[in-house]
């Protein structure tokens, strides 16, 4: 299939998966500028079974009418390019979505904390009540079928090949129940659903599922049912406030009269539980507050597993990075400036040499260039987790910029260093402290560093041995040394701060 064109456009790149009833593929379309990629799935029954034949043409045809249908109408749904057939085989192109399924973000043995699994099923609840309201049920609801959008960053709904039309439900339930084929994946799958009966509420019970698989690290399958009542027991290999606990169990009752009926009330609920949970948005008298605000329980945003070596590594990675590109843009625009200077015989220079203006401006265009790339640097490895983070990159030029320009401005005992690191060190903090308490620590570090930086340290005192070589050299080492120690610290004080013990 690989390197084959099909419907004399879409050429065949990758292979994505294989199926019940067919094989998913990655292609570009060759008719577009610039050749996007898209997704071919194609209809290859294993069975020469006419009834599993016709049965799988219907899912086939029902996924590209319900693409066409929703997938123009919602940014979480892709779209419907074409569908067509050729040489008696069935193809649909649908948008390519870039980006992970979650199931590479919900990993064996590393829980979620509560608020971010509580912000998962916001996004997928979100675009399942539009499917709902658009009388569909999706039916495969599972990791391996909800893609994280690696721009947008929201849950984009895939694999609409088992969907069902609730109109059409009716009738088709009364002339050929008996020959219903059940579609699902087991653990995500309710009871009624396995009896060829799914509703609107057999989604929801997927979704509750893929919430505790977060929750717990647990896959569905590996957790334990109440022998009496059939009920899925997860309580004690979680960690979670009683209200959303409530939340979750109301999604994956095992009768689905017990359950939320639309994606809309269950939805809700989960809105409702934010400003419980939350309770400085809500303004409560002094004696609710003593009453019914709990303490506010400490989420931090990763596992210890997630901040291993990895994490340190690209977060050191990252930051060494941003400096040098700082370092390399700024010194790329001084010589621009420089030869336009001199070039033009503009006297810039000149002018300003004796009013510091010009030592004014180099040390803000510093300041902010080192800022952005190395908050840019560091917002790469940090998003991941992190939803607000993108507050990174403003704090950073602030800081580095406040830093930088008021050195020359004539504070720069060490002192003064001391308390721009501090509001460097607040800057930051602010970004994550709802996500770890650790993160106040970010403020006595960043004082620190900068004091210690205008100490002056360097062993190395160039102009006593101007005209050699060496004094560049050994300068250069030290600052690869003390660089390198510095970031190192910053870096395992960063990864203290955001993991959980
Ligand atoms: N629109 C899409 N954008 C990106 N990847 C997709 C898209 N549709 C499918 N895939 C990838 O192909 C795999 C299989 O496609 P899917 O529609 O889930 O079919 P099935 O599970 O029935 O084989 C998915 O798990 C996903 O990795
Ligand atoms: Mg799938």
């Amino acid at each position: 299939m690989l390197g084959r064109t099909l419907g004399g456009r879409y050429y065949v790149t990758k292979h994505l998966g294989s199926g019940g009833f067919g094989q998913t593929f990655l292609a570009v379309d060759q008719q577009l500028p610039g050749q996007p990629f898209c997704v071919v799935k194609q209809l290859q029954p294993q069975s020469t079974n006419t009834f599993i034949l016709q049965t799988a043409k219907r899912l086939f045809d029902a996924e590209a009418e319900v693409l066409y249908r929703l997938g123009n109408r919602h940014e979480q749904i892709p779209q419907l390019f074409a569908h067509f057939e050729e040489n008696q085989e069935f193809y649909l192109v649908q948008e390519f979505i870039e980006g992970n399924d979650l199931s590479k973000e919900i990993l064996p043995g590393s829980p979620w904390s509560e608020t971010q699994v509580i912000d998962l099923l916001k996004d997928i609840l979100g675009v399942l009540s539009f499917v709902h309201q658009e009388n569909v049920i999706h039916r495969d609801i599972k990791p391996e079928n909800l893609i994280r959008h690696k721009h947008t960053r929201k849950i984009v709904l895939i694999d609409f090949g088992a969907v069902k039309e609730t109109v059409a439900q009716t009738t088709c339930t009364q002339g050929s129940s008996s020959r219903t084929i059940v579609i699902g994946t087991p653990g995500y799958m309710p009871g009624e659903q396995a009896a060829g009966k799914p509703k609107r509420s057999s989604d929801i019970y997927a979704v509750g599922m893929i919430g505790i698989q977060a929750l717990t690290g647990l896959a569905p399958q590996q957790l334990p049912e109440d022998p009496t009542t059939g009920e899925t027991l997860w309580h004690n290999w979680a960690q979670a406030s009683p209200e959303f606990t409530a939340v979750l169990d109301r999604m994956v009752r095992c009768h689905f009269k017990e359950r939320y009926q639309s994606a809309q009330e269950a939805l809700q609920s989960l809105e409702n539980l934010r400003q419980s949970i939350l309770p400085q948005t809500v303004p409560l008298s002094p004696n609710q507050l003593v009453s019914t605000v709990q303490p506010p329980s400490r989420q931090y945003p990763l596992k210890r597993s997630q901040v291993g070596w990895h994490f340190r590594f690209r977060f050191f990675i990252a930051t060494c990075l941003g400096f040098t590109a700082g370092y390399v843009i700024v010194f790329i625009l001084f010589i621009i400036f420089y030869s336009i200077d001199s070039r033009l015989r503009l006297g810039v220079l000149d002018t300003y040499k004796d009013e510091n203006v010009l030592q004014i401006v180099s040390a803000f265009t510093i300041g902010t260039v080192l800022g952005f790339c190395v908050g840019v640097a560091e917002w790469l490895v940090l998003k991941k987790w992190i939803s607000e983070i993108a507050w990174w990159i403003p704090a950073s030029v602030f800081s580095s910029t406040l830093t930088n320009a008021t050195v020359v401005l004539g504070a720069n005992a060490v002192w003064h260093q001391a308390i721009f690191g501090a509001i460097s060190g607040t800057a930051r903090w602010s970004v994550i402290r709802e996500k770890t308490p650790r993160a106040i620590w970010l403020i006595p570090w960043f004082a620190m560093s900068a004091a210690v930086d205008r100490l002056d340290l360097s062993p190395v005192d160039i102009e006593t041995q101007a005209g050699t070589i060496w004094p560049v050299i050994s300068s250069f080492t030290w600052l690869v040394v003390s660089g390198s120690m510095y970031l190192g610290i910053y870096t395992f004080i960063m990864s203290w701060i955001l993991r959980r013990q």
